[in-house]
């Protein structure tokens, strides 16, 4: 068994600098196996349950290949075909599939409702996104980070700009803070994080020698960043309404070419969580250049398809970082 034996990965948090890097070098060495055709089974004979609240195409996938890889089997739950939440209380849900399953992965709304899943449960449960985190994703990153820079991850500077009062502005900021590493958060002081992450993220820092800063001022937020990251402006769950709000507040937050040229850095990397509107390529899109005559959002399509962009690396990585999380908790 390894170091993280029967634990749950349910925020970043819970882990150590040393475990969350432990899990970024195991990734990297399946994922090595796994190219090279080399990868051994870990998880032969294990059942994992899917239990999604809202949707997904990258995580859903990730563990589904990953569980496959491994020898393992996953079933998969949406909330219109279960009981779970309408009628069957969260804490019932976990104590009959801790039964069955030998672990169950959680995307939903709160984090009180994966934190209590993973109470009753008595198997390892993962958080596959929720209102406040998104560590898989979190994982696949920095995995994406290391590949993509030769620095030291200490001395790494990324920004993320845009909506960071969500899953990935609260997960970007602690991640960074728990690494070492130097981290800007860029956007309009009503999407900060809100201020408990903040000085959690400030806690941190004192012990990792993390570099952290909050600015509304796009120029000096990305100024020598190795990495630009954004995300959606509106997400899961939050209403439509939100919108126009949004686009209001973080029309100045779009990752542009110029943006990336403000880094000075001309090896500068995007990265964005996806999905991403960079295109009318979908009907979100289409309503929102009815709307409001955008065609992109958080990111300029130039940006998304050019030579900066490592997004599509970064969403491989979801599966050789969901794997790791997978064999370290479960082998
Ligand atoms: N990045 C991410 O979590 O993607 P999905 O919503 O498709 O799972
Ligand atoms: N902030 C986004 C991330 C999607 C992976 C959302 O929660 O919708």
């Amino acid at each position: 068994p390894t170091a993280l034996a029967g634990r749950h990965f349910l925020k970043e948090l819970d882990f150590s600098a040393e475990e969350f890097r432990g899990l970024i070098e195991l990734a990297a060495e399946l994922k090595a196996a796994k190219k090279a055709g080399t990868e051994t089974r870990y998880l032969t004979g294990k059942n994992i349950a899917l239990v999604f609240e809202k949707t997904s195409t990258r995580t859903r996938c990730a563990f589904e290949v990953a569980a496959a890889d491994q020898g393992a089997h996953t079933t998969y739950l949406d909330p219109a075909g279960s009981q779970i939440g309408h009628k069957e209380s969260v804490k019932d849900t976990a104590r009959v599939l801790g039964r069955m399953f030998d672990a169950i992965e959680y995307r939903g709304h709160g984090q009180d409702i994966v934190e209590e899943l993973a109470a009753h449960a008595g198997v390892p449960v993962y958080n596959g996104l929720t209102d406040e985190w998104h560590p898989t994703q979190m994982l696949a990153d920095v995995l994406t980070m290391t590949e993509h820079c030769d620095k030291p991850l200490t001395e790494i500077a990324y920004a993320y700009l845009g909506d960071a009062r969500n899953n990935m502005g609260n997960s970007y900021l602690v991640t960074g803070a728990l690494l070492g590493m130097d981290v800007r958060i860029v956007g309009p002081r009503v999407l900060w994080p809100e201020q408990a992450v903040v000085e959690a993220a400030q806690r941190l820092a004192e012990d990792s020698g993390a570099r952290i800063t909050l600015t509304e001022d796009v120029k000096e937020g990305v100024r020598g960043a190795d990495f630009v990251a954004t995300d959606v402006w509106v997400s899961m769950g939050e209403p439509k309404e939100v919108w126009d709000e949004r686009i209001e507040l973080l029309g100045a937050y779009a990752v542009t070419m110029d943006v990336l040229r403000a880094t000075g850095n001309d090896e500068v990397r995007f990265l964005h969580c996806l999905p991403a509107f960079h295109d009318l390529g979908t009907a979100v899109g289409r309503e929102i250049h009815e709307r409001h005559g955008l065609t992109e959002l958080e990111v300029t399509d130039e940006v998304f398809e050019s030579g900066h962009s490592v997004v599509f690396d970064e969403a491989e990585n979801r599966m050789h970082t969901i794997k790791a999380v997978l064999v370290a908790t479960l082998a």
